[in-house]
């Protein structure tokens, strides 16, 4: 007998007590924290759906990994096993480990951004966008179709708009662009997958137009998994076979082992390019630290070695996507808009459709965050205007869907957290005629969402 629930393919081995509030203790603690959800102290949230960054739990072997750590300043065998591991999936030349993403992103851009420089990326996350923008360069999102449509049902909505690439490539000189990215999957654009036809198409435009064509590879496994459930011809492939497949296509990618990686922290920068490898390496040395620690502690590379050995399991993948789906497939059932397919690592509301009376321009997005963590103790992430909506030259757009994103922690909560939480929202969604826009009142110059303090407006 084939039984149908899929279970979580771990037992628990220690735990960590969750506080309960009171929905008044939350509403004076999201006053204070000038409604921003970033500013609270964790201690007030019962759910913690903020990021699926870093916040996973870590394995038995993974914590014997971190004992196992060696600290040694050059050499250490704890980066030997983190170099195996990594090239085990991603068999690129130069593997340069950072203590996060975006610090990846920060080098690599420093070495080839720059005025007059345009970066495509499908959807650039928000660090990365930042990061290509600080240097002076472009950052140009190139979205499917499909992907733009949060009801539309497609298979692989964080496909990149390749007549978009082509067009784009075709009316610049090919040095202007240093590099086009794909990010897999598609976190901004609701955690949706890249297929790799989409990644052959891209990888050919690019060798026709001379361009390096680099991977935001932060949920690799998740994404290798939807190419083995969905896409034609995969499903008796493993997903190792498929991520290498994916890597083969690439010249280089970015890294948050926060993600797929399994582990708390740390991340790598990867490319074949020997000349762009010393420049990267000289700018890690300034900033992150030696090449074979990046700014990691030789036990961080541990785990990420252990991690990455984990996370291609595909009971792992099978139940991570079932468990992220069983959330998106439960709120779709009682009416509440969701971006359609469920993602693989969270579930994104769409707060545009829901809270139809507020404009985008005070963030409804930000409005059912805040609901959701008045109601339930719940915190989401605003993903809309308030993250995207302020362009370098100060002006305001509203930005291309307002969503809520309900980012699952990997191997952390149980489907009875979940039950809770798709309760709270079945609540939240009954009054949500009753929710008010909001306004900024006091924000920083870049990267806004995560230290703006907000007002409630009296009506929508
Ligand atoms: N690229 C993508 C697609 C990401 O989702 C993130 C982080 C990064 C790069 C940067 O990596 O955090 O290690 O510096 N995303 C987290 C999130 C923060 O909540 O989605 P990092």
């Amino acid at each position: 007998m084939a039984f149908k629930t899929i279970i979580e393919p771990f037992r628990i081995h220690s735990v960590e007590p969750l506080r309960m509030t009171s929905p008044g203790a939350r509403r004076r603690a999201v006053r204070e924290a000038g409604f921003n959800l970033f500013a609270l102290h964790s201690t007030d949230v019962l759910i913690d759906l903020l990021t699926d960054s870093g916040t996973g739990a870590m394995s038995a072997a993974q914590w014997a990994g971190i004992q196992r750590g060696d600290e040694s300043y050059a050499g250490s065998p704890s980066w030997f096993r983190f170099l195996d591991s990594v090239r085990d999936l991603f068999p690129f030349k130069h593997i340069i480990p950072t203590h996060q993403g975006r610090a990846a992103e920060k080098i690599l851009f420093s070495a080839i951004g720059g005025p007059g420089k345009v970066v495509p990326n499908n959807t650039h996350f928000d660090t990365t966008r930042a990061n290509v923008e600080s240097t002076g360069a472009e950052a140009v999102d190139l979205l499917c179709a499909e992907g733009l449509d949060p009801a539309a049902l497609h298979p692989f909505k964080g496909n990149m708009d390749t007549t978009g690439l082509e067009e784009l490539l075709s009316s610049r000189n090919a040095d202007t662009v240093p590099a086009v990215f794909v990010t897999i999957t598609n976190n901004s654009g609701g955690g949706q997958p890249v297929s790799l036809a989409n990644l052959h198409e891209v990888r050919d435009i690019c060798t026709r137009h001379g361009v390096p064509l680099f991977l935001d590879a932060c949920r690799f496994a998740e994404n290798a998994w939807f190419i083995r459930m969905r896409e034609r011809g995969q499903h008796s492939r493993t997903v190792r076979e498929i991520v290498l497949e994916m890597a083969s296509l690439a010249d280089g990618m970015t890294m948050s082992a926060k993600k797929d990686g399994l582990a708390n922290i740390g991340g790598w920068l990867a490319m074949n390019d020997d000349q762009l490898a010393v420049r990267c390496r000289n700018l890690l040395i300034l900033t992150e630290g030696f090449p074979t620690y990046g700014g990691l502690a030789g036990r961080d590379l541990e785990a990420i070695a252990q991690g990455l050995r984990e996370v291609v399991h595909h009971d792992y993948l099978q139940y991570r996507i079932r468990s992220t789906a069983y959330l998106g497939d439960a709120l779709t059932k009682i009416g509440i808009p969701i971006v359609q397919p469920t993602g693989g690592h969270a579930v994104y509301i769409d707060a545009r459709a829901l809270l139809r009376h507020i404009p985008a321009l005070h963030y409804p997005g930000q409005s059912l965050a805040v609901a959701l963590y008045e109601a339930g103790g719940i915190r989401g992430c605003e993903i809309g205007t308030v993250m995207f909506g302020r362009h370098p030259d100060g002006t305001e757009t509203p930005a291309a869907m307002d969503l809520v994103r309900l980012a699952i922690p990997r191997r952390t909560y149980t489907q009875s957290h979940i039950d809770y939480v798709i309760e709270v929202c079945d609540d939240v969604a009954s009054h949500a005629s009753e929710l008010t826009g909001y306004r900024i009142v006091d924000e920083p110059p870049a990267l806004r969402h995560f230290s703006a303090r907000f007002e409630q407006l009296a009506t929508a």
